[in-house]
């Protein structure tokens, strides 16, 4: 291990067997490398480059003062790296261990890496992104005993010396792209931080109800199915449902009665609101008017309308002017009853009178099909599609697909790219990775 640094104060206790900053066994570790000659420190980064294998880019990466990421130390390290690279024969390894936003490793470390050393990145070297999980206080501990290790390159045959140096680790190691790998940090940031604020703002609202929040809490925190769980984490559609946006309105109204400001919960709902626009954007951004609609309940499973998502957006389009036909299992099943029948009938006429039987037939006079939460699988829909018509699938955020696709297909609703760009919609499998590109 040869530690670099621009800190000669930094270099200087390294070098003579000290830990630069304060951290739990960080000491005892850095003395016995020390010791065994395994552990060097130096403000040449040239010497460096040409003594190792691996540079670990480890600089910081602090806010400006507009909140954007300053990313001038990563630029500047990977010009001092490229600039060593020119002298060197053998291949090289650069890892990004910075928090940085996606995309810096292709269009800001590669670039300048490729600028200043003259070579060409996966045939001189290759960049690579394994961001650090580990905790300020705990460092040593959470890097020895991490729970993810997360290797993010895309050529993965570049993941094979990080692979052999985590060999030993007890982590769960998921080999990804190098923009999963940037992401995810802040995903897991953005949650943690998500967490606290809004116990904060349960915990509020609950002491000014004079109910104890702790208490209350401790009950939330012991459900692992729905509350503490992978349930509802995967990006897709807009929620509904009879509860939650009830439920969710009750709580933003009794923090404003109670004077409360509490912006996390007040939040909600219209977030969910913008999502629901985005879907409305991306059907209008097709400039077709022939839209047809897959599944109309708010979710799988169920014939549930009230607050259905579905419903909301089949609104938005007819309120734009365009002609919108439905197909859901349940309609063609006969099996809307009760409730939901009356639903329809009082509360939704106009759209009950779109919902059609057939299926083929909803999807050949659509130009946009939109499939919904409640829809059949991608086989079926597929055989039906002509290559001139769009799916927009709101049931999952996938990724954006490359081409070439069968199908022009989109299942990611954003309004790009504009939409006299047809021809460069590419086409995506439905669940298959998406979408829109040039
Ligand atoms: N601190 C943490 O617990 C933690 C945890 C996870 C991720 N991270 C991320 O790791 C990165 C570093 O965080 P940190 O807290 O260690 O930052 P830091 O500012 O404490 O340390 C960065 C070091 O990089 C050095 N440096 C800057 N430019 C350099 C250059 N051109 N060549 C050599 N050295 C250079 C600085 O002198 C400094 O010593 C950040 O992106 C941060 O978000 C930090």
């Amino acid at each position: 291990m040869i530690g670099v640094d621009v800190n000669p104060i930094k270099v200087e206790m390294l070098g003579s067997g000290h830990a630069p900053v304060s951290e739990p066994s960080l000491n005892e570790l850095i003395a016995e490398g020390r010791r065994a000659g395994r552990l060097h420190a130096t403000m040449d980064l040239k010497l460096a480059v040409s003594q190792s294998e691996i540079s670990f880019l480890c600089v910081g990466t602090p806010s400006l003062h507009n909140g954007s990421l300053d990313v001038s130390a990563v630029k500047r390290s990977c010009e001092e790296i490229g600039k060593a690279l020119r002298s060197k024969k053998e291949f090289h390894w650069i890892v990004l261990r910075s928090t940085v936003l996606p995309g810096t490793a292709k269009s800001l470390a590669i670039p300048t890496i490729e600028a200043a050393s003259g070579k060409r990145s996966d045939v001189d070297f290759a960049v690579c992104v394994n961001p650090e999980f580990m905790r300020e206080g705990c460092g040593v501990a959470d890097f020895l005993n991490p729970t993810v290790i997360v290797l993010g390159a895309d050529d993965h045959a570049h993941l094979t010396p990080l692979r052999e140096l985590y060999a030993e680790s007890p982590g769960q190691i998921f080999e990804t792209s190098l923009g999963v790998a940037e992401m995810v940090k802040y995903v897991c940031n953005a949650f943690h931080a998500l967490k606290v604020t809004f116990a904060n703002e349960i915990g509020t609202l609950c002491q000014q109800l004079d109910v104890d929040a702790l208490a209350v809490m401790k009950v939330f925190m012991s459900d692992t199915r729905l509350n503490i769980s992978r349930a509802y984490l995967t990006p897709g559609f807009a929620f509904g449902g009879s509860c939650l946006p009830k439920d969710v309105r009750a709580l933003a109204s009794s923090a404003k009665q109670l004077d409360l400001d509490l912006p996390l919960l007040r939040a909600i709902m219209p977030s969910n609101r913008a999502h629901l626009e985005r879907a409305v954007e991306a059907v209008l951004a097709t400039k077709c008017k022939k839209i047809g609609v897959v599944g109309l309940s708010f979710k799988s499973g169920t014939d549930d309308l009230r607050e259905s998502p579905s419903v909301q957006l089949i609104k938005r389009l007819l309120g734009e002017g365009c002609q919108v036909q439905i197909w859901d299992e349940d309609v063609s099943l006969g099996r809307l009853v009760g409730f939901n029948r009356h639903f329809i009938e009082e509360e939704i006429p106009h759209i009950g009178v779109l919902l059609s039987t057939d299926l083929e037939e909803v999807v050949r006079r659509s130009e946009v099909l939109v499939v919904g939460a409640k829809a059949l699988n991608e086989e079926t829909i597929l055989a039906m599609l002509r290559p001139d018509q769009f799916v927009i699938d709101l049931r999952s955020l996938g990724p954006v697909a490359q081409p070439p696709r069968k199908w022009p297909v989109t299942r990611c609703y954003r309004p790009s790219p504009p939409p006299d760009r047809r021809d460069g919609l590419t086409s995506g499998a439905i669940t298959g990775e998406a979408v829109l590109h040039e």
